[in-house]
């Protein structure tokens, strides 16, 4: 199976890193493709817990070649920071490759991201605060600094003078900020490029030199489907493409080579930061999920708004990504619940819509049409076969995998390795 794309369903946290990892044995490259360090993954592996934020899962897997590709946004402090971390934990790290092509988060875009969600009040997005959104927005304008432009001081220069020549003003005249020493930026670039010149590469050629040696290629999303700044729930979204369409864009990979699109969806919903989301609870059980999920952001700690299971969601994620497969991530946690709602469709102003609102306006106030369906006491963690589910359990996954779009291969049962049912092999 050549190149696999893993995408999140969701608004994110679905478990895309723990079914990277599950994968890494099979797989020879993990791509990330969009995204930085926005991203959160945790990975557990035994008694070990990885949280990893810019590099891609695969990074743990000692066979595979990591790989961040040209459509990620590389915060190069983070990045030295996270391949440290590892470093000293015993995890060789030296096979990561980087894009020439991919974009470089400067100082100065960390600085706007937090002044411009300071400056929206109640509007704000809820990023992540690490300049994310900036950074794409100059690479849309044409004044984006790249991997490859820190093994040129001159251009490096001029980039970032022509960067900070209107975002100084930006800063002064309407944030009332210092402005930013363009000197100071170059300067700090540069003190990277020895350690990093190493690793940068055509990552394009290399994953497509791979895939006709026959190597299998996983290309990891950052960020899930409601969060791509297409598909979305916009303006409430990050700033780069999520979605399967996004590993292609991301990585040099085209379409006609991509054979399997994964898309990991938790068994109930979460999300992160500010905007619409129908099915969220504010009462004991969105606690019950918060508490037993132990939902809290991997990268910023906040906690994650938690709601029942999304099944218009999951269909749109189904039809927007090509989704092959699912992988249902925390099964487990639903356990001990007398009955467990599935929303099966919105009600818009009486209006029943089983399919999205194509207008966002109607999406903030779609109200969930449940269907209930009976719960289990049973442990399910150590399942490994779906005989071994308890039947209310695996009524549950086939009434969602019904609705969903796409059958449901692999059901996670707990954060280990090993805590999954296999239905179906994904390579
Ligand atoms: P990602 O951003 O999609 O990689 O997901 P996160 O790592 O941010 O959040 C998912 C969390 O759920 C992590 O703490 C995982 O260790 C954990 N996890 C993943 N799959 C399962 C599962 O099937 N059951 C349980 N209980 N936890 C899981
Ligand atoms: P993983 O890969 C959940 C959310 C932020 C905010 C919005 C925009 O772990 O699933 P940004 O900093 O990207 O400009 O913030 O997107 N967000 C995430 N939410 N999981 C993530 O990543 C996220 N990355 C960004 O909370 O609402
Ligand atoms: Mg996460």
């Amino acid at each position: 199976m050549p190149a696999v794309v893993i995408v999140g369903a969701q608004w994110g946290d679905e478990g895309k890193g723990k079914a990277t990892d599950l994968l890494g044995s099979e797989v020879d490259y993990v791509v990330k493709f969009n995204g930085g360090n926005n991203a959160g993954h945790t990975v557990v592996i035994g008694d070990q817990k990885y949280a990893l934020h810019l590099l891609p899962s695969g990074i743990l897997s000692p066979e595979v070649v990591p790989v961040i590709g040209n459509g990620v946004v590389v915060d190069l402090g983070v990045l030295f920071e996270e391949l440290d971390g590892l470093e000293a934990r015993g995890i060789d790290t030296s096979r990561l490759v980087i894009s020439a092509s991919a974009h470089l988060i400067a100082s100065y875009n960390r600085t706007i991201d937090k002044v411009t969600e300071r400056f929206l009040g109640s509007r704000r997005i809820g990023t992540t605060g690490r300049g994310i959104g900036p950074t794409y927005a100059d690479k849309m304008n044409r004044i984006g600094l790249r991997v490859q432009d820190i093994f040129d001081e001159g251009i490096l220069t001029q980039k970032v003078e022509a960067a900070l020549d209107l975002k100084n003003q930006v800063l002064a005249k309407i944030y009332n900020r210092r402005a930013v020493d363009p000197a100071e930026v170059v300067d700090e670039l540069l003190s990277y490029a020895d350690r990093l010149g190493p690793m940068v590469t055509d990552t394009g050629l290399l994953l497509h030199r791979a895939l006709d040696a026959g190597d299998t290629v996983l290309l990891e999303a950052g960020q899930a489907t409601l969060l791509d700044v297409d598909h979305g729930t916009y303006p409430f979204v990050t700033s780069s493409n999520a979605t399967s369409g996004g590993a292609c864009t991301g990585s040099g990979i085209p379409p006609n080579r991509i054979d399997r699109v994964v898309a990991i969806v938790k068994a109930y919903t979460t999300r992160v930061g500010e905007g619409p989301f129908p099915t969220e609870l504010h009462d004991d059980a969105g606690e019950f999920l918060r508490t037993t999920g132990a939902e809290y952001g991997t990268t910023t700690g906040r906690p994650r708004r938690c709601g029942w299971y999304d099944a218009v969601i999951a269909r749109y994620a189904a039809r927007v990504n090509g989704v092959t497969d699912f992988v249902l991530t925390k099964l487990d946690v639903l356990t001990g619940l007398e009955q467990v709602p599935v929303c099966v469709a919105y009600d818009v102003d009486g209006q029943r819509l089983d399919e999205m609102p194509v207008n966002q306006t109607d999406f903030h106030h779609a109200e969930p049409v449940y269907e209930y369906l009976p719960g289990w006491w049973e442990d399910v963690s150590t399942a490994r076969r779906l005989e071994d589910l308890p039947v209310n359990a695996r009524s549950y996954v086939d009434v969602l995998e019904k609705m969903s779009g796409a059958p449901i291969s692999v059901i996670g049962v707990g954060p280990g390795r090993a805590e999954s049912v296999v239905v179906r092999d994904l390579t």
